[in-house]
Order: C-alpha cells, then structure tokens, then sequence
C-alpha cells in the first residue's frame, strides 16, 4: 500500500534502556504521536491538490480513532495506536487519490441527520437542503400542511434518499414516493430510511422519472426533484472528487443541462393535485431558462426561485393550477 508504507511503527531495538528510560524512548520517539501522522498526511494531501488538507487529515484520524476532532485534539501527543497506522496508511492514500471525503466515512450529514453514502449515491449537498426549506414553507403557506390531511408527494431522483427522508421527518402526516432509475441507489436510500426509522413512510421505486408512478396522475399535492444538472460539456471540469468518483448518472444533465427539467415540466403537472407543487433543484446560471420552460406551460402557474445560503439561485417552483369547473 503507497500510503501505510510511511507510517510503519519503528521495531524496538535490544534493550538499552531503564524501563523507565524504555518507556519514555517508546512513547515519544519510537512510535509516531498522531500529531506527527497528522502533520505528515497535511503535507501528503496538499501534495496531491487536495483543497483542505487540514480539515480532511484531522477527519479521517478521528475517523480512525473513533472519536470527533475535539477529541483527537486530547491525544495528539499521545502514541498513535500501531493497529490503526495501516488503516489510516490506506485512507489517506484513497483520499490522496482524490476519493470524496465523505465516501472514505461512509457518512454526510444533511438536514441533521446523518445519511450514509458509498459511491452507488451523490454526496448530498448543503444547498439541497434549500429544497426542503422551500418544500416546507410552500407547503405550509399553501394550506396543503394541515395535520389532519395526508399529504402525497414524490421524490423524483432520490439518490441517498435525503430530500424524501428529510421530508418525512419534518411531515410525519406524509406518504412518499421516491423513484431513482439506479436500483444501487434505491439500496442505500432505502437503508437511510431504515436508519431514520421513517421507512414505512416512503415507497422506494426503480425507474426512469415518472414512469414508476405511471397511472397514479393527479396524485401528488407535491413534486421535488433534483436532477441531474451538469452540461455534458461541463462534465470534465468537474472537481476530481466529483467526476472521478460521483455516479456519472447522478451528474449527466444532457447536452445543455436542462434535459431533466424539460421532461419534469412538461409530464409532471398531469401528476400534481391541483394547487399541488413542482419543486427543483437547479444548477448556476439555469434559472432563466427553466422559468421559462415553466412558463410555457399551461398547467403551471405562481413560479418563482429561492436562493441558496450563498445567495444564488438554486430552486425553481411551480403550482399546478386549479381545474375551472364551469
Ligand atoms: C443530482 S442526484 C440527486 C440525488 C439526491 N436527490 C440528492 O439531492 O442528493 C440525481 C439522481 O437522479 C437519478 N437519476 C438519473 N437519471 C434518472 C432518471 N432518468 N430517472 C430517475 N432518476 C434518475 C440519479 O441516479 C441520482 O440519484
């Protein structure tokens, strides 16, 4: 392994020592305190480009000793345990190979829950969590959120499951569907929901967009979706932690990035209730454009966007609407 090599443990030489003396000698020059490991893997990381050195060494040291980074900083003149130099050795060489940080924990944090990812799943991000925001106060303000009704919504792409998951947390009067096209990703949101304790809440589908809910039209008080969003062309300048390791399925948003969108906006509605809400994720400089497509459409009406934490543009809405009976 390239990067345990750097980190064996010293073999003790005969005995020249008082025990005392020996214990000393081992404590704090035969064996590598976590400081000096961490120092090391600093220097290793930056090598490599990767963007927070600091941040990611501490992470996966603490990952390694089991324990946060306020603990680590308790122990790091202590001796670092030999038991754990090879793991950690192979951690941060997959880390120098530029693997996501949050695929070598097995963990991302999103709306304060703790989801667990691999490469089968995106990475959730924290502007997604603007999606459930935005989800939430439409619903509330709509009226739809009334504790006494159920509420029916669909995930459209639900990855590791976050967005319906966060959702049933925060509506437990919900039922949720979730579709992903990616049965491996189905797998590990479905081990999320479990995790929440929320899985008799969502119904996890395999499929290509609607089709798993083919049947179900005028079902839905609610659509969330984020899709895949990346240009093609845009695809290879991706950060290496993104195109490297991400699903490939998870990023390819078409030639011009808006493929999903023009298939969400034109199919959805004949599955919204009325007055039921169209809720998407949206990628830089898209905003324009999917208004657009929203506005072309008949069914559709109040949209508008919100902004992520960073204050750009991230989320498109629409509402279906009412059916005139005359
Ligand atoms: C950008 S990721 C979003 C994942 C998750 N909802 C999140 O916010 O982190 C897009 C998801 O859409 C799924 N996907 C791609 N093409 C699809 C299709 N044709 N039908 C259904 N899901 C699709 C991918 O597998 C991926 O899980």
């Amino acid at each position: 392994m390239p990067g345990s090599s750097k980190f064996k443990v010293q073999s003790k030489e005969q005995p020249r020592f008082s025990p005392v003396q020996q214990e000393f000698q081992d404590r704090y020059t035969l064996q590598p305190t976590t400081a000096s490991l961490l120092s090391q893997a600093i220097t290793e990381l930056a090598s490599h480009g990767v963007l927070n050195p600091r941040l990611d060494a501490e992470v996966l040291l603490a990952y390694v000793l089991r324990t946060n980074r306020a603990g680590l900083y308790t122990r790091l003149h202590d001796p670092f345990p030999p038991e754990h130099v090879e793991a950690f050795g192979d951690l941060l060489h997959r880390r120098a190979r530029r693997e996501p940080l949050q695929y070598l924990t097995g963990t991302r944090e999103f709306w304060s829950l703790e989801f667990k990812v691999d490469r089968r799943v995106l990475i959730p991000r924290p502007e997604t969590e603007v999606v459930v925001e935005t989800t939430l106060r439409l619903l509330r303000q709509s009226a739809i959120c009334n504790p006494q009704s159920t509420i029916r919504a669909l995930d459209v792409g639900t990855g590791s499951g976050c967005i319906a998951i966060a959702l049933a947390k925060e509506l437990p009067q919900a039922e949720i569907w979730a579709t992903d096209i990616s049965s491996d990703a189905l797998i590990i949101a479905n081990e999320n929901a479990q995790r929440h304790g929320v899985a008799e809440q969502i119904r996890f589908l395999q499929g290509d967009l609607l089709t798993p809910v083919a049947g179900k039209e005028n079902s839905f008080d609610l659509i969330v979706s984020n899709p895949p969003y990346i240009a093609q062309e845009d695809l290879d300048i991706l950060q290496l932690e993104v195109r490297g390791w991400e699903p490939l399925v998870a990023l390819d948003g078409g030639p011009d990035g808006l493929a999903f969108y023009r298939r969400l906006l034109s199919k959805g509605p004949a599955y919204l209730r009325p007055n039921g809400w169209l809720v998407m994720e949206i990628g830089h400089g898209q905003q324009a454009a999917i208004l657009c497509l929203a506005q072309n459409q008949p069914d559709l009406s109040k949209d508008g966007c919100a902004r992520d934490y960073a204050g750009r543009e991230r989320i498109v809405f629409a509402c279906k609407v009412e059916t005139c009976v005359n």
